[in-house]
């Protein structure tokens, strides 16, 4: 039976759209809910119990919405909510730090390296929680991982700073040390990070990036397929953004991390 019911998908703030982009890319027909936390972002300098509650919190508005599942698309969040989601409510989630893991390890089967050392680099909050070291164990062990906590690149990336001067001497100040252990991947554990992928490439021409957002439409296919959970449209879908706070920078942020505007834009207040 084909579920013609919303995805919903959620991000501390409008990074996530990053991820919605890719989902929509993939799966036109599917309707599509976005929340972004505008009032409450960042998560990535906050702990882990907060964090948590606004995970849940924001569950429960996307389950009032009648989604039939939910993508976290925040790092930061997936790092630490989704054992509590998934007890909360019974309904499918998918985060993006399992699929970054798999992007990796698909691109080491592809390309055999003798030692295998990658890095991930992510806000502090998701580096601290470890999620990407337990998950990258679980999938391929034999894999070391650098972790880099990158905080100055979301404020960056949200000024527009996705190719200046100052945006390569911070990266390099971040990056230099773990690019001389000489590391072939870079897994970018962040919403915001794949906007610095040129830049990137360009000072790191030898290593490889991995975004999670390509992975996780991937993922996201498979447990559509899974659970019967495919829409049986034919229409293109609708996407519906809801925001905690209509913040000034608003449409310049949908501009930067979609690349357009999406036509309905509601806030709803939720607990604090
Ligand atoms: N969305 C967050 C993440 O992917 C980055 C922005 C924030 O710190 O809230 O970790």
């Amino acid at each position: 039976m084909p579920d013609n019911r919303a995805i919903g998908i959620f991000d501390s703030g409008l990074g996530g759209l990053t991820v919605l982009s890719a989902i929509k890319k993939k799966f036109p027909r599917e309707n599509l809910i976005y929340f972004g936390d505008t009032a409450r972002v960042p998560y990535g300098s906050k702990s882990r119990e907060t964090v948590i509650r606004y995970s849940l919190e924001i569950q429960d508005f996307l389950v009032e919405q009648n989604v039939k599942m939910i993508v976290v698309a925040c790092n930061t969040a997936s790092s630490h909510a989704l054992d509590e989601m998934r007890l909360k409510h019974d309904i499918p989630v998918l985060g993006v730090v399992e699929p970054g893991v798999m992007a990796l390890t698909n691109h080491i089967k592809k390309i055999a390296h003798k030692i295998e050392k990658a890095a991930v680099i992510a806000t502090r909050s998701t580096i601290k929680s470890g999620s990407y070291d337990a998950a990258l164990k679980k999938i391929n062990p034999g894999v070391y991982l650098y972790s880099k906590a990158c905080p100055l690149l979301v404020p960056l990336i949200e000024e527009g700073f996705t190719d200046r001067k100052a945006t390569e001497m911070i990266l390099r100040e971040y990056l230099d040390e773990i690019v001389r252990e000489d590391i072939h991947y870079i897994i970018l554990g962040c919403t915001h990070y794949p906007l610095l992928k040129s830049v990137m490439e360009r000072l790191y021409p030898e290593i490889t990036l991995i975004d999670s957002s390509v992975e996780t439409a991937n993922m996201l296919e498979e447990l559509l397929a899974e659970r019967d959970l495919k829409t049986g449209s034919e229409k293109n879908g609708i996407i519906k953004l809801f925001v905690s706070d209509i913040t000034d920078s608003l449409l310049e942020m949908e501009k930067l991390f979609f690349g357009g505007t999406i036509d309905s834009v509601e806030k709803v207040a939720l607990g604090w």
